[in-house]
């Protein structure tokens, strides 16, 4: 892995002094500024997170260019009457939040079940009896493709407004070859309309279709041979492939035959894995090369070394376990431990977890997962980054990567778990311009 100091990546990097631009953003009097610099990373390097003292940062066109102390930064850089300068007197300042694992495309909503299950019925009986994924199937059937656009424009607003600035979304509440592309299309659409980042995820494989109940195999073939090549055919659709492996979903050894064929045609595996049992996934994921593993819940020690060696992130969703109830939360020390890249994410879909703030999803790994503040900070920005691809372009306050900035209303990044994730993001700045302000979105995505 490419770790280097943060001065010495300034100093690598730096343009000339005569090919510096004139700043069009710039942000002073950080409390601190946490640049999250030098990569992803794992064991005791999680809890370095780059702080910088009475920071500054220089943006031009949505990127940074200068990053130090607001006195070196302000006698390097140049400004004019373009130029926005941000005071953010005394406060933290830290990248944006990348969310890697979201469903948040659906149409619908599970109250009822959440009902249920407050009575104690589990997820998987209420799954038996036809709610579930396949409760959010039907509605999002029966949505079009501009409806769940606009439900999705609307919650990436309500996102924005909790610092994420990069989210990966899903499709899979489609199970058809129609629907699974009207999902596609309809998450390419938020990509091009709203200003936060889109990564997309194909994943005909979250649930059998029902109309394959007694034929598992056609359905299998439906996605290798119909739905995968589609998928890829039009461009932007998807840059990952996501299969739900678990007792009763789909076993290793078709997950592994779908996510072989997606990495045939391009796409990059992804594994729903050991959230309910112990099956396998997490070995399946390091077997295939997966950019991630997620859940984890039940995976063994054994499992989590081989993701280790194979470069898989680790992806733990503590708001799933919080909302389910009465499972463990991943062993996040354990996947610390055993070396592995560990992120988190919110897992914000209609049933297992309607939460979508990070900084709520921060807290519970704190208090849970028992991750540091620090460390929780890296596995929900850096790694997180790592966890979709996207870690060359944002996830850190570094020279030449997006101005995805958020001004905490708070001194240190301590404060997001210690705040229970509310009221901590005062401002978002996405791609070098204001987004978020006193907590006000500036840029509507939604109507
Ligand atoms: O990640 N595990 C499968 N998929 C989702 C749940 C989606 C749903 O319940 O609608 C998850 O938890
Ligand atoms: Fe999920």
């Amino acid at each position: 892995m490419d770790v280097r100091p943060h001065a010495q990546w300034q100093t690598d990097v730096r343009p000339p002094e005569a090919l510096v631009p004139e700043a069009d953003l710039l942000i002073i009097n950080a409390g601190e500024l946490v640049t999250m610099a030098g990569g992803p990373r794992k064991g005791a390097r999680m809890k370095e997170v780059g702080v910088i003292k009475n920071g500054a940062l220089a943006a031009y066109q949505g990127n940074i260019f200068d990053v130090g102390s607001t006195e070196e930064v302000l006698a390097r850089v140049q400004t004019g009457p373009t130029t926005r300068v941000v005071d953010a007197r005394g406060r933290a300042v830290i990248p944006g939040f990348v969310d890697p694992h979201t469903h948040l495309c659906f149409a619908g909503d599970r109250a009822d079940e959440f009902a249920l299950r407050l009575q104690g019925a589990t997820y998987t009986e209420i799954a038996a009896r036809g709610g579930g994924i396949m409760s959010t199937v039907k509605a999002t059937r029966q949505a079009t493709e501009p409806a769940l656009l606009d439900l999705g424009l609307r919650r990436l607003d309500a996102i924005a407004l909790t610092g994420t600035t990069t989210v990966e979304v899903k499709s899979g509440y489609g199970l058809t070859v129609p629907d699974e592309i009207k999902m596609l299309r309809a998450i390419k659409g938020m990509a091009e309309r709203h200003p936060l980042d889109i990564v997309p995820t194909f994943m005909g494989a979250h649930e059998l279709a029902p109309e394959f109940k007694q034929d598992r195999e056609a359905y299998i073939r439906l996605i290798c041979e119909e739905m995968l090549p589609l998928v890829v055919a039009e461009k932007g659709l998807a840059a990952f492939n996501d299969v739900f492996t678990e007792k009763g979903v789909f076993t290793v050894e078709e997950s592994r035959r779908i996510l072989q064929r997606g990495k045939q045609l391009g796409l990059r595996p992804k594994v729903h894995a050991d959230e309910l049992s112990d099956l396998g996934g997490a070995a399946l994921a390091a077997e295939v090369g997966a950019v991630s593993a997620d859940h984890l819940l039940f995976a063994s020690e054994e499992n989590l070394a081989a993701m280790a060696k194979a470069g898989t992130v680790a992806v733990c969703l503590p708001g799933t376990a919080f909302c389910l109830m009465n499972v463990p939360y991943a062993n996040a020390r354990k996947m610390i431990d055993v070396g592995c890249f560990v992120a988190i994410a919110s897992d914000f879909n209609p049933g297992s977890c309607p939460a979508y703030s990070i900084p709520f999803i921060i807290t519970l790994a704190c208090m849970h997962m028992k991750l540091d503040p620090s460390e929780a900070l890296a596995a929900a920005t850096i790694n997180a980054a790592l966890a979709i691809g996207v870690e060359e372009r944002v996830g850190s306050l570094e020279i030449g990567k997006q101005a995805d900035v958020v001004i905490l209303d708070a001194p240190t990044h301590r404060h997001i778990p210690y705040k229970m994730g509310q009221g901590c993001v005062a401002t978002v700045i996405k791609r070098g311009r204001l987004l978020v302000d006193q907590g006000r979105l500036l840029q509507r995505g939604g109507r």
